[in-house]
């Protein structure tokens, strides 16, 4: 990895922010709610990031920055000789495998940025209506996403290009800048949301709308509707996979873990609450069902701009910035096998990103085309887009997350931890005993009893 790109405090903190807040806010959460049944779902996707993902985040955190070095590598520095590396090296695929779907979801929002600018919703629902005036906007908009996501050309071609934009990137150099933006973007967003949340509360469908995001039916809780919440949380805040360790060696020695991972943590989830306040009360005004999956946010939003005043511009800027929030997220989904070819197998940078660039296109075609005419093709009744997406967040990632609380736990010499989060005994670090307690029993046993409650 070159330590150089990260190399002032802010930047670190400005890329683990850039990490986190990405589509799995805007577009996974709100879709994945809407399938497990809403207010339940938030709840314990709430509690998980809490008590796992916090204390996940802190841990990642120490490692990093007492190992000053990325994944793989701390691991062998602070626990020579053993196994514990490997924990790394399935960080690499987990990002591997994430890439070829989210690299997927970037390319529909680089086509619905583009839509947007060329004000094409209106145009698509104009043309529809007047072959027949009967459609709702919605029944057009779902029409016109399920005509896109499964065509077989137009999706590939969009995620190549958002393959192509983050390769640029990484090639170019200009990721600080990139995360350097990020910090302003990521606020920009929340204000966006904050004034669509404001529309929301004048549609018919807000209060129906708020009552399935927000009241917590438990009837609809089952053992899958807890590990997805959970699978959730890690993929929302970019932990158990192991770059949030790679950033957290690059913060600086004053930097306060705790806090950091707590702001990170609440601004992340923020936005995530936000996305579902704006999309659920829009879902039962337009007649749109909160269960329609992946398309969910593509569907919905188009409906709200299209009739809010000023909606146009609103359009752009909206998917603008979440394209730039998808693009920094991926952007360290990509770190992650480049540095690893880097240093474990001496390629030179550019030789490493066309490498993964390859192998993540051939990933992003089969899930595309998963959606389309390879929905044929199953394994154990997943498609490819399904089963890369389970595969991670609800085996791979909660087994990262097993392993790095294990080792701040059990593993990581106490010192080192005492020193991490107190900053060298310069400040109190009064949540000391609880964390290690948390990441000793507390967090590897509910993923565990998560996780095998799941198996069974
Ligand atoms: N946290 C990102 C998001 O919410 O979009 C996605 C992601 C990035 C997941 C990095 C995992 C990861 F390691």
């Amino acid at each position: 990895m070159s330590r150089a790109t990260f190399a002032s405090r802010l930047g670190a903190v400005a890329a683990a922010v850039g990490s986190a807040v990405g589509l799995g806010n805007i577009w996974r959460f709100p879709y994945e709610t809407g399938q497990n049944g809403g207010g339940a779902f938030l709840l314990i996707y709430v509690l998980s990031v809490m008590f796992l993902g916090i204390p996940l985040l802190i841990a990642e955190f120490t490692i990093g920055r007492s190992a000053h070095a990325n994944v793989s590598r701390a691991f062998k520095m602070l626990a020579p000789g053993t196994k514990w590396y490997l924990t790394g090296v399935m960080g690499m695929l987990v990002a591997v495998i994430i890439l070829g779907f989210y690299t997927v979801i970037l390319g529909w929002t680089l086509c619905y940025t583009w839509r947007a600018l060329t004000n094409d919703f209106a145009m698509t629902v104009a043309t529809a209506q007047t072959v027949d005036p009967q459609l709702s906007s919605a029944d057009v908009m779902a029409a016109d996403f399920s005509a896109f996501s499964s065509s077989v050309w137009s999706p590939i071609l969009w995620m190549a290009g958002s393959i192509l934009i983050n390769a640029v990137i990484m090639l170019g150099g200009v990721q600080k800048g990139l995360e350097r933006a990020s910090r302003i973007m990521m606020p920009a967003l929340a204000v966006l949301l904050l004034i669509l949340v404001v529309n929301s509360c004048l549609l018919p469908g807000f209060a129906k709308g708020c009552e399935f995001f927000f009241y917590p039916d438990f009837s609809k809780v089952t053992g899958r509707t807890i590990i997805t919440a959970m699978g959730q949380a890690f993929f929302s805040l970019s932990v158990a996979m192991g770059i949030m360790l790679a950033y957290g060696s690059y913060l600086g020695d004053n930097t306060k873990i705790g806090k950091t991972a707590l702001s990170i943590a609440s601004l992340d989830t923020l936005i995530a609450v936000l996305a579902g306040v704006v999309i659920f009360p829009a879902c039962y005004s337009y007649g749109i069902d909160p269960g329609k999956g992946p398309g969910l946010v593509f569907i919905t939003l188009p409906n709200v701009f299209m009739q809010m005043p000023g909606g146009y511009a609103m359009c752009l800027a909206f998917f603008m910035l979440v394209l730039l929030a998808g693009l920094t997220s991926c952007m360290s989904l990509f770190e992650v096998p480049i540095s690893y070819l880097q240093e474990e197998h001496r390629m030179s940078r550019r030789v490493a990103t066309m490498t993964v660039a390859l192998v993540v296109c051939s990933l992003g075609v089969l899930s595309s085309l998963s959606l389309g005419i390879g929905s044929g093709v199953t394994v154990l009744g997943n498609n490819f887009f399904d089963l890369a997406d389970k595969l991670t967040s609800l085996y791979m990632m909660p087994i990262g997350g097993i392993l790095i609380s294990l080792f701040v736990g059990w593993r990581l010499d106490r010192s080192i931890t005492h020193d991490a989060l107190t900053n060298w005994r310069n400040d109190s670090g009064w949540y000391l005993r609880p964390l290690i307690i948390g990441l000793r029993y507390v967090v590897p046993v509910l993923i565990a009893i998560v996780f095998v409650g799941n198996l069974i």
